[in-house]
């Protein structure tokens, strides 16, 4: 079994769920419908964060449970949310969790999270087996996360901005901490894992960000960025970096009516089902 590497805390609830991407617990219409919570659902949220969606989908269901990788993200659901279920825990090793892997979720769901936790290739099939295993016999697993090219005017600014700086191009592409796969790796992925593949989109969705106090396309890169940007050894080299990605984005995301900054997220969403 590979071990997961020790990861730094990135997260900022603060400036998770207010200033920076406050639209992530709010365009979820869609895959609220895909979820399509019952009375009776026990539900596990991979990647929960602080908990926003978590918490809406709670009066809905039997029981919900919010695992999250980071202890920053949990102490704030724990505090917003006290009634709800909610755990730190490393998603990447779900398959470890002896007691939330035993076969009694009716649903396991995740929004915006699963391309990080499936960020590394050794660990991919770690998550996607827990998710299985944590399922009852033809419990669902419900997902919306990047799909290929998801943000990719962003992440290239990025790297680009990186190699200003002298890092070379492939150790700026390595830093990436995201795996946005296509419709068919991600299917692939799944049905390896023993799931049967119900139904799957991908889908464009242009995304205003927030220009409140540190948001901006600067407060997107300088919070989801923060891996690629340790690649830089001083506080200098890091705002060239940053300067020079938000430079490059200006002309390809700047809305002329308004001033705002427009992003192309593009989501892959499916539902997948474990076999009675
Ligand atoms: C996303 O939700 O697609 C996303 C959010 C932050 C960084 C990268 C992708």
């Amino acid at each position: 079994m590979a071990q997961a590497q020790e990861k730094k805390d990135i997260w900022s609830a603060d400036l998770y769920g207010e200033k920076v991407a406050p639209f992530v617990a709010t365009s979820t219409e869609t895959i609220l419908a895909w979820l399509d919570p019952k009375p009776t659902d026990e539900i596990l949220d991979i990647g929960s964060g602080e908990g926003p969606l978590t918490a809406r989908i709670a009066p809905h269901v039997k029981r919900i449970v919010g695992i999250d990788g980071s202890p920053n993200m949990i102490e704030h659901f724990k505090n917003s949310y006290p009634h709800i279920e909610s755990r730190v825990v490393d998603c990447r090793l779900l398959d470890q969790e002896s007691d939330l892997i035993t076969g009694g979720f009716d649903k396991v769901f995740s929004n915006a999270a699963l391309h990080w936790i499936l960020r590394d290739p050794e660990t991919r099939s770690n998550t996607i087996k827990g998710c299985f295993e944590a399922l009852k016999p033809g419990g669902l697993l419900i997902n919306e996360s990047g799909a290929l090219g998801n943000v990719a005017e962003v992440h290239s600014a990025i790297i680009s901005g990186l190699v200003t700086q002298g890092i070379p191009v492939e150790k700026a592409r390595e830093a990436s901490p995201w795996w946005f796969p296509s419709h068919q790796a991600m299917k692939g992925l799944v049905e390896g894992a023993g799931f049967n593949w119900v139904k799957g989109e991908v889908q464009l969705r242009q995304t205003t960000l927030t220009e409140n106090e540190k948001g901006g396309v600067e407060g997107w890169i300088r919070l989801f960025g923060e891996p690629f940007l340790e690649l830089l050894p001083t506080t200098e080299a890091r705002d060239a970096a940053v300067k020079h990605a938000v430079d490059v984005l200006e002309s390809v995301g700047r809305q002329q009516h308004d001033g705002s900054f427009t992003v192309n997220y593009i989501r892959l969403r499916f539902v997948a089902q474990k076999p009675e």
